[in-house]
């Protein structure tokens, strides 16, 4: 057990136990003599690791068979372009903006074609998730992009919009496996996993199987989803290690925490331990509009640079690290994801409670 507690939005704290097992594994897996990082990617090993993480995925997430799951490289990022390359056939797709990343997937895809804003949060400095209305949704859209949870802001979408035939397309970085979630509703999701399955460097694409031959043709060939649907995800060379670490996540979580609905309901009082904490409080508060507050990231300031500074110099020193707001809003911001123990957020509330009583 290590007595510091991570609270980086990502990459972020692994539970414990996956990283004793990766350390035991290092030199020696399943007996080969070889550690994850040498093995083969056509060795009959490695193909073992691939299928059980695939399985295990759609196992917890309840992925219909209609759908393909893609373990890709380039980061959610990447996704912004290739959601995009792979699904605006017509040249048309609307964007619900609540914040940096959902800006940055929607600048990305007017380079292909008419992206269009439907709402935004902007001018609320994206502390809420704006009031959409379906009627603006252009029937002939490609897709409609949103994106899920706001690791930023500390939003998330407790409802999602009613997109008809329109493919709702969700970056779902920053809550994938925090709880059950109706897989159907989407044409496609994708997710970085540094923040809730495992490492950097390995990227989930959920997708609608039918929605492959959209493909534009200008499309490059590591870019198509097909490409690597085709390929088992394995058409040139895969994040190895990274998918391993991945594979030893989703064992925990099916294993140990029992599934989506043990890790949904230990989030919900992790992240009620907190917000109760900061509705009570004479110093600090929470910046998210309350009706959309995310499970996941919690920002939250005094009101005063100086105080927030001393704050986070003080936490750091009692081994609450990462507590820094993202470099563009400041102020400080707790990352709950899965493998934060609840001890983790006691010992947050007590060393807020602690300075609070020495500063308010
Ligand atoms: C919601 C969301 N989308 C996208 C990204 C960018 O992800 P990546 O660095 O994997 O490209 C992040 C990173 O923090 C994020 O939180």
């Amino acid at each position: 057990m290590r007595n510091i507690y991570n609270f980086s939005a990502g990459p972020a704290m692994l539970p414990d136990a996956v990283l004793a097992q990766a350390a035991a594994e290092m030199q020696d897996y399943n007996g080969t003599g070889q550690s994850v990082l040498e093995l083969s990617h056509r060795s009959a090993d490695w193909q073992d690791v691939m299928d059980e993480a695939e399985l295990r995925l759609r196992r917890l997430m309840r992925i219909p068979a209609h759908y393909t799951v893609l373990f890709l490289q380039g980061g959610a990022s990447a996704q912004f372009a290739m959601v995009p390359l792979n699904l605006m056939r017509n040249g048309k797709a609307d964007y619900l903006i609540t914040g940096l990343w959902a800006k940055k997937a929607y600048r990305e895809a007017m380079r292909y074609g008419a992206a269009r804003v439907i709402c935004s949060s902007e001018a609320q400095q994206f502390t809420c998730i704006p009031e959409w209305n379906v009627d603006l949704f252009d029937p002939a859209a490609d897709y409609v992009h949103l994106c899920m949870n706001n690791t930023i802001y500390g939003t998330m979408f407790h409802t999602l919009p009613d997109t008809g035939s329109i493919p709702l397309v969700a970056d779902i970085s920053s809550c994938i496996l925090s709880q059950p979630m109706d897989v159907s509703r989407f044409g496609l999701l994708y997710a970085g996993a540094q923040k809730n399955m495992g490492p950097a460097g390995v990227t989930v694409v959920i997708v609608r199987s039918d929605l492959l031959e959209r493909v534009r043709p200008d499309c490059p060939t590591l870019f198509r989803y097909r490409t690597h649907a085709d390929h088992g995800s394995m058409y040139n060379t895969p994040p190895c290690y990274a998918i391993y670490v991945m594979l030893l996540v989703l064992r925990w979580l099916e294993d140990t925490v029992g599934g989506l609905e043990s890790m949904a309901a230990r989030n919900r009082a992790k992240a009620q331990l907190l917000y109760d904490y900061l509705d009570e409080s004479a110093l600090f508060r929470g910046t998210a509009a309350i009706r959309d507050r995310s499970w996941m990231n919690v920002p939250f300031i005094t009101g005063d640079a100086e105080t927030d500074a001393r704050f986070l110099r003080e936490a750091s020193d009692a081994g609450l690290v990462n507590l820094a707001g993202h470099r563009t809003v400041g102020g400080m911001r707790a990352s709950l994801y899965n493998a934060m123990p609840v001890a983790g957020i006691q010992r947050l509330t007590e060393c807020m409670a602690d300075f609070e009583r020495r500063y308010a």
